[in-house]
């Protein structure tokens, strides 16, 4: 057997990419909840105000607010141990302000986290899932204001001792690494106020980003810190939005801004997570960039006060790296890269690269030697039913099929993975282009991007290979 015994198989989603349910109970208005629908072609744009003109996808998403009984049921029968969701900050913090939580808010997550256990699923929860409450973009420019350092220790107060008998595995955010480019200024370092339009027009302003970035730092930390001293049978995880990139050619220019590029955009953040402490490259990054960062007496001891217990990250694509302008550059959801000539590309042009996560799993372990999720992997794809009424996603399952298969040679390569929640495991609103016609789930939901459908839930036929999957602890991959 490659896989060990208590290897955790399931799903992952977000709750603003899920749950719908916009204003319901007292929820407050969210970053995604001002975001148009957009699609491969046409960026999403940012428009508070509800422009009657504008889809707002997140707003009924496949409306898991109300459904999601029957979708935890059908994880449960899919044989799902783990089920990766987040908490939506404006159902438990309108505002993110408040002095009190919304209670109504923390009872959809009890029945959520109770119907888990009650089918033998554990909860792994993202604490922040690019849904910062929009009222603290308008009022602090998002992250770059570090009173959001104890808003969100207030919230995370809220939550950890409401669920502390529910949920023993917490990561704190999404993604963190979005925040080293331009596109985490729209989903995680939120420093935009007062603007609106399309996100091609977002400027971008690396040194509120960085600085941003360090206080989700410390609150992470500090997070943490409050885990260890508070809740000692929690586990709490860094995410981060893996990139792996090849030096396009031996070239030694190639290989060194290769090697540059992995170090802010894919271990910066892990490093300073799991580490607790800035690396050095980064240093030389910032002052050639012109970047200072603001710290507090006490920032760097809380940071090696609060280094995570294990690892986590996505994986849907590698980027060559090439000095060369000429070189043929392709699209990915944070960041894009050289065109690798060895890789198939998705639907929407994703590079499709099962070794590169072997690869991708071997760098990671050598370097932390902590356990390590893949809480995110999937294929997004159009899917069309057949004549026979049904999805046959052939396409999917070999997707999965062969990065399962390089997990396996990963773990025999000695590496300590200990779970897999790949994304979308329902189909979701694409994170990239507010659209649902970009469908990543095993689990089939009758809406479309028109605003039409019953939101129905079917079965393809990756959910009965998945089942297999995880039935033979990943052994029948057939
Ligand atoms: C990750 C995000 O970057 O990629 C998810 O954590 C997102 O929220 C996923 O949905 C897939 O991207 P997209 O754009 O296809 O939804």
């Amino acid at each position: 057997m490659r896989f060990p015994e208590h290897f955790l198989w399931g799903g992952a989603v977000a709750a603003n990419q899920c749950e719908g349910a916009w204003a319901s109970d007292g929820k407050g208005i969210s970053v995604p909840d001002v975001l148009t629908s957009g699609s491969h072609s046409v960026p999403r744009r940012i428009e508070p105000g509800m422009n009657p003109e504008y889809t707002y996808p997140s707003h009924e998403a496949i409306d898991f607010y109300h459904h999601y009984e029957e979708d935890i049921a059908l994880f449960a029968e899919m044989g799902f141990q783990v089920f990766r969701l987040s908490i939506n900050w404006t159902r438990i913090f309108p505002t993110g302000e408040e002095q009190e939580p919304n209670e109504k808010g923390l009872e959809f997550y009890d029945k959520v986290f109770n119907c888990c256990k009650n089918h033998g699923i554990e909860p792994l929860v993202t604490i922040s899932h690019y849904e910062l409450p929009f009222a603290l973009v308008e009022k602090y420019n998002g992250w770059t204001d570090r009173r959001l350092i104890d808003l969100f220790m207030r919230y995370c107060q809220a939550i950890f001792e409401r669920f502390k008998n529910q949920v023993t595995y917490w990561l704190t955010f999404n993604e963190i690494n979005a925040g080293t480019l331009y596109t985490g200024t729209m989903s995680t370092t939120n420093n935009f106020k007062g603007f609106h339009g399309s996100l091609k027009d977002l400027k971008d302003n690396p040194g509120e980003r960085y600085q941003a970035l360090h206080h989700q730092f410390i609150a992470s930390a500090r997070a943490v810190k409050y885990v260890h001293e508070h809740y000692p049978q929690f586990k709490m995880g860094c995410m981060i939005g893996f990139l792996g990139y090849y030096p396009y050619t031996c070239n030694p220019d190639d290989v060194l801004a290769t090697l540059k590029q992995k170090q802010m955009v894919d271990w910066f953040c892990s490093d300073v997570q799991v580490r607790g402490y800035y690396p050095g490259y980064s240093k030389r990054y910032f002052k050639e960039n012109g970047i200072s960062i603001r710290m507090e007496p006490g920032d760097e001891k809380e940071l090696t006060e609060g280094t995570v217990d294990f690892y986590t990250f996505s994986y849907y694509m590698t980027f060559c790296l090439s000095t060369d302008p000429k070189v043929e550059q392709t699209t990915g959801n944070l960041l894009g890269g050289a065109k690798n000539p060895y890789l198939k590309v998705s639907d929407w042009g994703w590079q499709i690269d099962p070794k590169g996560l072997r690869w991708c799993l071997n760098e990671i372990y050598d370097r932390y030697q902590i356990p390590i999720m893949i809480v995110e992997n999937g294929l997004g794809a159009y899917d069309v039913k057949s004549k026979d009424g049904k999805i046959h996603d052939d396409y999917r399952i070999n997707y999965m099929r062969q990065h399962i298969e390089q997990m396996g040679e990963a773990i025999t390569d000695g590496v300590d993975l200990i779970g897999y929640t790949p994304w979308g495991c329902i189909d979701l609103v694409s994170l990239s282009t507010g659209e649902m016609a970009k469908r990543y789930g095993m689990i089939y939901v009758n809406k479309f991007d028109d605003g039409t459908g019953d939101f129905s839930r079917e079965k393809k036929d990756s959910f009965y290979w998945y089942q297999k999957v995880i039935a033979s602890n990943g052994e029948d991959l057939a």
